[in-house]
């Protein structure tokens, strides 16, 4: 019984981020196949969504190429990026049963600024942080805790945007310098000195390594990916979002 009623909800993913990286703009093109005009959102909201019939998801890959009359569908959730507001994508990390993934939506080329990095890099890193508290607190052998996450490298269509590959180091440069400043913190305040385990439990990635690297994560059952793509392409017209339909059908 209890088997049947968790099947009926809706996988879902989660999208998260800076202010203005594009959540709401993927949002709407996921849902309805083509982005409008956003606004800043305040609260989070959130839509139906179904794979294209191009994607394949994995639990059906063995469907016939012709058949598309079901395509698997799943709930998209979108939140605030703002600071103040970042508790609603909190809330619904904890309280959404059927999470699938999480999607990291970031600016590429509000990253060329000291300050767009440091931003987005901040909250990837409160986010990570808590997805590995998660892991390590989940004692059941099977680990539902393990969620996968998709760094969504948007905004590809701008010319003064960071490639890929280049958000990718950017981030994780900016990452170990967030995990030493959080962490000498730590030290001030005195809580590492009373307990040796706390510091090991606040230290992200590989405990004491300097350099941090998306693939530390691994080991605290957090998959990361970095995914280039755009929601609008030039000259308004329909972006480059292939790779992040694929990594959604992956986890589907
Ligand atoms: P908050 O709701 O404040 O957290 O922001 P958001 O992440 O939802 O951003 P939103 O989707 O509202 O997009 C912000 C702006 O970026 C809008 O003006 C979008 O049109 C624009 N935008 C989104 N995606 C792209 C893209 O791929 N390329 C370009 N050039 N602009 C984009
Ligand atoms: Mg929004």
């Amino acid at each position: 019984l209890y088997r049947k009623a968790q099947s009926k909800e809706l996988p879902s993913f989660l999208l998260l981020g800076p202010s203005g990286a594009g959540k709401t703009s993927l949002l709407t093109l996921f849902a309805n196949g083509t982005s409008s005009k956003t606004h800043t959102s305040q609260t989070p909201s959130s839509a139906l969504c179904a794979l294209p019939s191009t994607i394949r998801s994995t639990s059906d890959r063995y469907r016939s190429e012709n058949d598309t009359s079901s395509q698997p569908q799943f709930l998209l959730l979108d939140t605030p990026g703002h600071g103040k507001l970042r508790h609603h994508a909190l809330a619904s990390l904890t309280t959404s049963t059927a999470l699938k993934g999480l999607i990291y939506v970031v600016d590429s080329a509000a990253l060329s600024s000291s300050a767009g990095l440091t931003g987005a890099a901040e909250y990837l890193y409160d986010i990570l942080l808590l997805l590995q508290k998660r892991h390590t607190g989940a004692k059941t052998s099977k680990d539902p805790q393990a969620l996968p996450v998709m760094i969504a490298a948007n905004k590809q269509d701008v010319f003064s945007s960071l490639p890929t590959q280049m958000v990718k180091t950017k981030l994780e440069e900016e990452i170990a310098r967030v995990r030493a400043t959080r962490s000498k913190g730590l030290m001030d305040s005195g809580v590492g000195m009373e307990d040796a385990g706390e510091e090991e439990r606040e230290w992200l990635g590989e405990y004491g390594a300097e350099a941090f690297g998306f693939g530390q994560m691994e080991e605290h059952g957090v998959e990361v990916v970095v995914v280039g793509g755009s929601v609008r392409g030039e000259g308004g017209e329909k972006g480059d979002v292939e790779g992040w339909w694929g990594w959604v059908g992956e986890n589907l």
